[in-house]
């Protein structure tokens, strides 16, 4: 009886000792940025944006974050994490030269290969001098210049994806029909079903990348793992490519250019490694250049004066052939690139947080001073609405998608604060590696299809369904619309 009661003492003591210690970090956590204001549950725990970012809608809440409290330009979301909402700040944190690193919540995205461990890609990467390394050898390959050179597949994919569009048609569903476009550019067919399964991923488990390591790349728990369905994919692709002579199988690609860099330095690109880089561009480049299509196509139909004002400028364009190249479209179609960058805007796809970590010693952002080791993240939501920058002549509303913004009246300085403030693929050292191919894919398929066809809604009233997260989805019923072969 005695030693019964005393285990029970001795279980209690430690119980209280536990519940004081998870008290004290937690007051602790909430203290350490208590200058800085924000939702209560967010400077106590990180399970706030954990439900945010499961249930809730990352951009929508940020926005009214920043509704919420308009005289700071700094928001705590996280017990470490802070929004920022100040645009000259943009260069300190994502800049080219010193960037702050990636914050852990991009070890999410490194995948796991059974056998190998966890493997780092170009996106999920927080070491910057090996990213430096990488890039010295790869860079050129997603330059203008090596576009061009790859231009021929993009035109092969936009005749295939016409084709069948023609043969579908009258009806069609935009989404559904133009994602293997994405998939195909990338030489990585079907890819759609891996690349949002990994979004989700991302999205569900960013605020909380150590459980996450911990449950899912557990070494203990390893001969559970399966890769994920892109990692299969992207090793499948590579192992075809090792066995058609690798570099040797000249197929003018991005796989190609990866195998020619492993012969200048077969360390720095091992097979793992080709294997994440190949994960990266298609986890990269799939989804997200298929869904921000659907979401421009869908913004133009419900905006018939920018639809007529985008044909007219096709119209009076002249190209030298089908599908236009990409520079002389780029050089004729202003406006329709105004249109890219304004959806881009109002509808970003890449809308949830670009988490950076403030370095050893800390530093002053908004005249706000925050220590080392703070997660920092821009306020997209905020600034995207920000009239100071998109609407400073109190011309066009800024929740509108209105494309004129881009072009009447604004000088160079404007248009380059509007660019880097728009942050639709992001800034600095690790800015979207694929710009240039996004670039050129939405602007030659977009003029083609309308060149080929004319396009309505199915329902002129309908609205987009679209699940934002990390990344924008477009899902329930897609994108349904009547096609007419012009003659
Ligand atoms: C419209 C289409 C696209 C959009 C909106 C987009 C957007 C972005 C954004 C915002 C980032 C920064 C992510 C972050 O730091 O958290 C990023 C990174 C990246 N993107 Fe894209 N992207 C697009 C297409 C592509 C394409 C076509 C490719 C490849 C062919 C690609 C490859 C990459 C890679 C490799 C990174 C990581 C770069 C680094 O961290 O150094 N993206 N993209």
């Amino acid at each position: 009886m005695f030693i019964y009661g005393h285990c029970l003492n001795v279980l209690d003591l430690t119980a209280a000792a536990l519940l004081l210690f998870t008290l004290a970090a937690v007051i602790r956590r909430h203290l350490a940025l208590r200058h800085i204001p924000g939702p209560f549950l967010a400077s106590l725990t990180d399970i706030w944006l954990l439900c945010v970012m499961r249930f809730g809608d990352y951009r929508q809440t940020t926005a009214s974050l920043a509704a919420r409290y308009p005289n700071s330009k700094l928001i705590r979301y996280g017990p470490h994490r802070v929004l920022f909402s100040d645009q000259h700040a943009i260069p300190l944190v994502y800049g080219t030269t010193k960037p702050f690193p990636k914050a852990a919540s991009y070890n999410t995205v490194s995948p796991y290969i059974p056998g190998r461990g966890v493997v780092s890609t170009l996106l999920s990467s927080r070491d910057e001098t090996q990213i430096s390394a990488i890039k010295r050898h790869i860079a050129h390959v997603f330059s203008t210049t090596a576009v061009l050179e790859f231009e021929h597949h993009i035109d092969d994919s936009i005749t295939q994806l016409l084709a069948a569009l023609a043969s579908a048609g009258p009806q069609v569903n935009l989404q559904h029909d133009d994602t293997p476009l994405a998939s195909r550019t990338a030489a990585v067919a079907d890819t759609s079903r891996g690349g949002q399964i990994r979004f989700a991923h991302w999205n569900n488990w960013l605020a909380a990348p150590y459980l996450e390591s911990l449950v899912f790349k557990n070494p203990l728990l390893a001969h559970f793992a399966r890769p994920e369905l892109i990692t299969t994919i992207a090793a499948k692709r590579v192992v075809e490519r090792t066995e058609k002579g690798g570099a040797a199988f000249a197929h003018a690609d991005l796989l190609d250019r990866f195998f020619q860099a492993q012969q200048k330095d077969p360390e720095l690109f091992s097979n793992p490694r080709i294997v994440a880089l190949a994960l990266a561009v298609v986890h990269g480049g799939t989804e997200t250049t298929a869904h921000s299509l659907t979401i421009l196509f869908y913004l133009l139909l419900r905006h018939p004066k920018s639809l007529a004002r985008v044909q007219q400028e096709i119209g009076e364009a002249t190209f030298s052939r089908f599908p236009p190249p990409y520079t002389e479209a780029a050089n004729q179609l202003p406006y329709l690139e105004a249109c890219i960058k304004e959806a881009q805007r109002v509808q970003p796809l890449q809308s949830g947080p670009t988490e950076r970590e403030v370095p050893v010693g800390g530093v002053a952002i908004a005249g706000t001073f925050l220590p080392g080791g703070t997660v920092v993240s821009l306020n997209k939501a905020a600034l995207q609405l920000d009239r100071s920058v998109f609407d400073p002549h109190d011309r066009y509303d800024v929740h509108e998608f209105l494309p004129e913004r881009w072009l009447d009246g604004i000088d160079a300085a404007q248009a380059s604060l509007m660019n880097r403030t728009n942050f639709a693929f992001s800034h600095g050292k690790r800015v979207c590696l694929g710009v240039h191919l996004a670039w050129a894919e939405m602007l030659k398929v977009t003029a083609s299809l309308l060149m080929r066809f004319e396009v309505q809604l199915v329902d002129p009233g309908c609205r987009l369904e679209v699940k934002r997260g990390m990344t924008a989805i477009v899902t329930g019923r897609g994108l349904p619309v009547l096609l007419r072969e012009r003659v």
